[in-house]
C-alpha cells in the first residue's frame, strides 16, 4: 500500500532548468532563497573537494565548509572531483498535512544539483535547496558500478561564522533526555566535567559533541538552527565541534558494524539543514524539515486522527502505584506463572482502577485512555538487557482486556496500547505481528512504544542505522494495520511524519515524566526537539507537590497550573495527554475546563513572541473553526507581555476566557494559584499578560 519513498518532488518550474558547467570563472555556483536573503555558494577547492558556505543578510552564517566521506577501506569520497553538470530549478507549491499546526503548508525553494565524478570513478551528486527559512543539501549516490558504500564517517563541515550562543545537549548514542545547556560555542568543553545547569553534560564521544536540532544565536542577533531531515536508512547525525576553529564536523551514530552506514546505490542521504532568520518566532514557524521530506506515502489516511488522551500512567511515574503485578522476589522467572504469583497490591492497571479512569476520561470528552503495565513481564525488565521480557499480548490476571475494551467502547472512547520493548528490538520484531494483530482484534488504533535501556543486540545504539531502520519499519507495518505510533526513546524525529502521518508522536527529549526540570525547558523544546515532529510531552500537571499524594516523595514539579495549560498551545502535538490523575482534575474543575476544550488540530498558527529557553507566546485557530487559543509559558524569570489581538477578525466581538497565574503564584512556593476571568474582546484590544516565574497563561477566544 505504500508508494516509493524516493519519489522525486515534482518541479513546478521545470522549464527553468538550466545546464551549465560553471557560472563563475572560479567555478563557484551561487543559489539564493526565493526572497534573495539567503545565499549559498558551492565550489570545488584546489583538491577537488566539494565545499559550500551560507550567507544570510550579508552575514556569513556558515563559512566555507568542506563535504565528503571516509570509507572503512581507508579511501575517501571527498577529493579529486570534477563537475559533470549543474542543474537548477525552482518550485512553489502548497500541500495539506493530515494533521498539523496549519492546514496548508507552502513549499517554496530554489534548487541546484551538482553532479560530480571523482578520480576513482565514483559518481556523487549534491542536491541543494534554499528556502526563505533556510538552506539544505543532501548527498546522492546515483546508480553506478560501486554497489555498496561502507561509510566510516561522513565529513560534512558546518563552519560557524562566530562564537555563537548555543542551546545544546551533549552528543549521546542512547538518550536525548537531557536538559539544555546554554553557552557560547567556545564554552561547551568546559561543561564536560562540570554540572553547570544541574544536569549531566558529559558527551559520549567528544567533550564538544552535541545533538541536533542545535539552536544557535549569532552575536548580531540572528537565529540559526542545525538539524537533519528525512533520516532514512542511515545513522542519526551528531555534530562534533572543533572549539578552536568553531567548525562542526558531522559525527554519525555508530552501531555494531565497523561501518557507521552501509548504503546500496542508488542512495540519498538525509538532508543537512541550516535554518536561519532574524526572528526567533520564524524558527518556531519554519516548516523546512517537513518540506524536505517526501509527500505522504499512505493511500488511505482516513483512520489517522488527532487524539486527546488520559492515562493510567502518572500514578506509576510518581511511584503511587506499579507497572508490575507482583513483587519481583515473589515471582518465578523460570515459569512466568502468574497464577501462583502473589499480587503486590499496588498494580495500577487493574480492572477497577482502569474502569474509574475510563469513566472519568469518557465523561470529560477524551478520545483515548493509555494503560501501561497491562501486560506480563514488568517484574523483570528494567536495566536487565534481556532478549525476551515482554510478549506484548498476554495481560496480567487482573486486566480483562476484552471486558475493558468493551466497556471503553460502550462509553465512546478507545484504550491506547503500550509496548515497552526494553530496548530488545529483535524480540519486538519477532512479536510485532501478533502484537499489532491483538490491537486490531480488540479495537486499539494507537500504540505508545518504548525503547528504555541499552539496545539489543549488544553493540547497537539507539540512533544507529540499524535501529533507525527498525523504527521506520515499525511505523510502516503499523500503517498497514491502521495503527498510529507514538514511540518513546526512538531516534529524534526528522519530519518523517509528513510521509508517514501515522507517526503521531515521539518522545526523544526530556518530558514531563522527569518532573523536576527547570522551567525554561519547555521554552527551548519547540526550538529544538519539535522541529522534527511533535512530542508526547504529557503536560497538564495540576498537583505540583508529589508528596501530597505519594507518601514520602520529595519531588516537586517546577511549574504553575497556568503554565501547564499554556503548554497545550505552545507545545504543538496532534497527540496531547492530560497527564495528571482524575482526582487532581476534579479538584480544579474550572482550570481543567481548558484542557477539555482546547483543540489538538489547527487551521492556523502564529508564534507571537519568543526567545529560546525564556518564553513562548503562541496563538492558534482551531481546525476549520474561528475560535482562537493562546498559550504562553515563561522560565524562572516570568514574563509580562501586552498581547495584541490583531489576528482576530475585524468588526466582531469575542468572549475571552483567561486562565492566568494568580499575582502571587510562583513555581516554587505557590504553584497552584490561578485566576480565571472572562471578558469581551475585539481585534484592536490588548490583553496584558502577567506570567510569574515558571508560570504561563492560556486563553480561549470564541
Ligand atoms: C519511559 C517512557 O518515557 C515512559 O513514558 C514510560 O512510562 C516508561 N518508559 C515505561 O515504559
Ligand atoms: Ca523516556
Amino acid at each position: 500500500m505504500t508508494k516509493s519513498i524516493f519519489k522525486t518532488v515534482s518541479m513546478s518550474a521545470a522549464s527553468a532548468l538550466m545546464l551549465s558547467l560553471a557560472s563563475c570563472a572560479d567555478n563557484t555556483q551561487l543559489i539564493e532563497s526565493p526572497d534573495g536573503d539567503i545565499r549559498l555558494t558551492f565550489s570545488l577547492n584546489e583538491a577537488g573537494q566539494p565545499q559550500y558556505a551560507v550567507n544570510f543578510d550579508g552575514e556569513d552564517i556558515v563559512k566555507t565548509s568542506t563535504m565528503g566521506f571516509e570509507l572503512i577501506d581507508g579511501s575517501k569520497i571527498a577529493e579529486n572531483f570534477k563537475i559533470d553538470k549543474v542543474e537548477r530549478s525552482s518550485s512553489d507549491s502548497y500541500w495539506k498535512p493530515v494533521w498539523g499546526e496549519n492546514d496548508s503548508i507552502r513549499d517554496n525553494y530554489n534548487t541546484m544539483t551538482v553532479s560530480m565524478t571523482d578520480a576513482a570513478g565514483i559518481k556523487m551528486d549534491i542536491e541543494f535547496r534554499v528556502y526563505d527559512d533556510g538552506a539544505a543539501f543532501r548527498y546522492i549516490f546515483p546508480e553506478q558500478a560501486a554497489k555498496t558504500i561502507q561509510i566510516k564517517e561522513e565529513n560534512t563541515q558546518m563552519a560557524m561564522g562566530g562564537d555563537y550562543t548555543a542551546w545544546w545537549i551533549p552528543g549521546d548514542y542512547d538518550t536525548q533526555e537531557y536538559e539544555y545547556n546554554k553557552s557560547k560555542l567556545s564554552e561547551i568543553r568546559s561543561f564536560s566535567d562540570s554540572d553547570k545547569m544541574g544536569n549531566v553534560a558529559q558527551t559520549a564521544f567528544s567533550p564538544t559533541g552535541v545533538q541536533t536540532s542545535l539552536m544557535l544565536k549569532t552575536p548580531s542577533g540572528k537565529y540559526v538552527n542545525l538539524h537533519e531531515a528525512a533520516l532514512i536508512d542511515y545513522p542519526a547525525m551528531h555534530l562534533d565541534l572543533n572549539d578552536t576553529t568553531l567548525v562542526f564536523n558531522s559525527w554519525l551514530t555508530p552501531g555494531r558494524d565497523e561501518a557507521k552506514a552501509t548504503v546500496t546505490t542508488p542512495f540519498k542521504t538525509p538532508w543537512r539543514v541550516i535554518m536561519v532568520s532574524d526572528k526567533a518566532t520564524d524558527i518556531l514557524a519554519s516548516d523546512i524539515i517537513y518540506n524536505l521530506n517526501d509527500p505522504c506515502a499512505l493511500d488511505d489516511v482516513s483512520w489517522i486522527h488527532p487524539t486527546k488522551y488520559m492515562g493510567v500512567w502518572w500514578e506509576m511515574i510518581t511511584g503511587k502505584s506499579s507497572w508490575a503485578y507482583t513483587n519481583a522476589e515473589d515471582f518465578d522467572l523460570a515459569t512466568f506463572d502468574y497464577s501462583k504469583a502473589k499480587p503486590n497490591g499496588i498494580h495500577g492497571a487493574n480492572n477497577e482502577n482502569v474502569k474509574r479512569y475510563i469513566d472519568f476520561a469518557a465523561e470529560n470528552g477524551f478520545d483515548q485512555l493509555l494503560i501501561e503495565g497491562w501486560n506480563i513481564g514488568w517484574e523483570d525488565w528494567f536495566g536487565k538487557e534481556k532478549d525476551f521480557v515482554f510478549d506484548f499480548v498476554t495481560p496480567y490476571p487482573d486486566f480483562d482486556i476484552q471486558a475493558l475494551n468493551d466497556y471503553a467502547h460502550s462509553k465512546g472512547i478507545k484504550l491506547m496500547m503500550h509496548h515497552e520493548t526494553s530496548g530488545s528490538i529483535p524480540n519486538y520484531e519477532r512479536h510485532m505481528d501478533q502484537a499489532y494483530d491483538l490491537m486490531n482484534k480488540y479495537g486499539y488504533d494507537a500504540v505508545k512504544s518504548g525503547y528504555v535501556g541499552h539496545i539489543l543486540p549488544k553493540g547497537e545504539t539507539h540512533y544507529s542505522q540499524w535501529a533507525n531502520n527498525h523504527y521506520l519499519n515499525a511505523i510502516k507495518k503499523a500503517a498497514e494495520k491502521k495503527i498510529m505510533v507514538n514511540a518513546h526513546e526512538a531516534v529524534r524525529p526528522t519530519g518523517l511524519a509528513r510521509t508517514y502521518p501515522n507517526l503521531v508522536g515521539n518522545e526523544s527529549a526530556m518530558g514531563t515524566e522527569y518532573r523536576q526540570m527547570s522551567p525554561g525547558h519547555e521554552a527551548i523544546l519547540p526550538f529544538t526537539r519539535l522541529k522534527g515532529g511533535p512530542m508526547d510531552f504529557t503536560p497538564g500537571i495540576f498537583r505540583m507537590d508529589i508528596g501530597s499524594f505519594v507518601p514520602g516523595s520529595t519531588e516537586h514539579k517546577k511549574a504553575t497550573v497556568a503554565n501547564q495549560l499554556g503548554l497545550y498551545v505552545t507545545m504543538y502535538s496532534p497527540l496531547q495527554m492530560a497527564a495528571d490523575l482524575p482526582e487532581h482534575y476534579a479538584e480544579k474543575a474550572d482550570a481543567f475546563q481548558f484542557i477539555k476544550d482546547v483543540p489538538v488540530d489547527w487551521s492556523e498558527s502564529i508564534y507571537i513572541d519568543a526567545e529560546p529557553q525564556d518564553y513562548i507566546i503562541a496563538a492558534r485557530r482551531a481546525k476549520g473553526g474561528d475560535s482562537w487559543w493562546i498559550g504562553g509559558i515563561a522560565d524562572e524569570n516570568g514574563k509580562d507581555y501586552d498581547l495584541k489581538l490583531d489576528f482576530l477578525e475585524p468588526d466582531r466581538t469575542y468572549t475571552a476566557t483567561i486562565y492566568a497565574d494568580a499575582p502571587d503564584a510562583h513555581y516554587l512556593d505557590n504553584p497552584e494559584a490561578y485566576a480565571i476571568t472572562t471578558q469581551e474582546v475585539r481585534k484592536d484590544d490588548i490583553i496584558p499578560l502577567h506570567m510569574v516565574p515558571g508560570g504561563g497563561v492560556a486563553i480561549a477566544i470564541k
